[in-house]
């Protein structure tokens, strides 16, 4: 006789981030993907970075207003994540949980890195150290034309954070460093064109989180 299958709380979830230029349009996709999951019989946990965390909306209040040095911004965004790490996701996943974080390390890699030019070997340093032994199972890369981009943020008429203010030149390195990361992790991340219609985007997204 066969039973139907039952949710197994022993069955570690899966860690997906979403990353992508400022206007990309990645965090209204968030909320859909984390739905359509729940639909299927998952638990899902949704969450961000920088913050996640008590702590870490603080330190993300600081990081998204506060002008400091390019290696402080990066220290901060890592002590944000271990934090995340240990309360939030690490505890999630081995309960079972599906995880959704809007943006995790390649964010670092692309706008420390990428925009601002931070040596890769720091950044390599400190994420073997904040999570060597973790990584997503799946990254969505939502990628687009920087003038596409730029539109959209302009239409949205709200205040720009630290980042969302920086030049088109920065965001461009930003846009190509994610480019080149997925480039070199194809096994986990994914470029999804994010200059189409919603639908299309969603049914893409079906398709690879099936995948995993
Ligand atoms: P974002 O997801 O864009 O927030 P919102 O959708 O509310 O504007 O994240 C805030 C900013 O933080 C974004 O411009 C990118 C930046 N950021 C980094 O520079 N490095 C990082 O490691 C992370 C996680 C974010």
């Amino acid at each position: 006789m066969k039973f139907p299958e039952a949710p197994n709380p022993t069955l570690p979830g899966k860690f997906i981030t979403f990353e992508g230029i400022d206007g990309a349009g990645k965090s209204s996709h968030v909320d859909w993907l984390a739905d359509w999951l729940r639909s299927r019989g998952l638990s899902v946990r949704v969450t961000r970075e920088p913050g996640g965390t008590e702590l870490g909306e603080k330190l993300r209040g600081l990081l998204l207003n506060e002008e400091m040095h390019l290696e402080t911004e990066t220290l901060l965004m890592f002590a944000a994540r271990r934090e995340h790490l240990a309360k939030l996701i690490e505890p999630a996943l081995a309960a079972g949980e599906w995880v959704i974080c809007d943006r995790f390390s390649d964010a670092t890699y692309a706008y420390q890195g990428g925009g601002r030019g931070l040596d890769r070997h720091k950044l390599q340093v400190l994420e073997q150290w904040v999570h060597g032994h973790r990584q997503p199972d799946l990254t969505l890369v939502f990628d687009l034309p920087l003038e596409v981009a730029r539109e959209r943020i302009a239409l949205a008429n709200r205040h720009l954070d630290r980042f969302e203010q920086e030049r088109a030149e920065f965001h461009q390195r930003v846009r190509l460093a994610y480019l080149e990361r997925a480039r070199l992790h194809p096994e986990r991340m994914h470029v999804i064109n994010s200059d189409r219609v919603i639908e299309a985007i969603r049914k893409e997204l079906e398709q690879i989180v099936s995948s995993i």
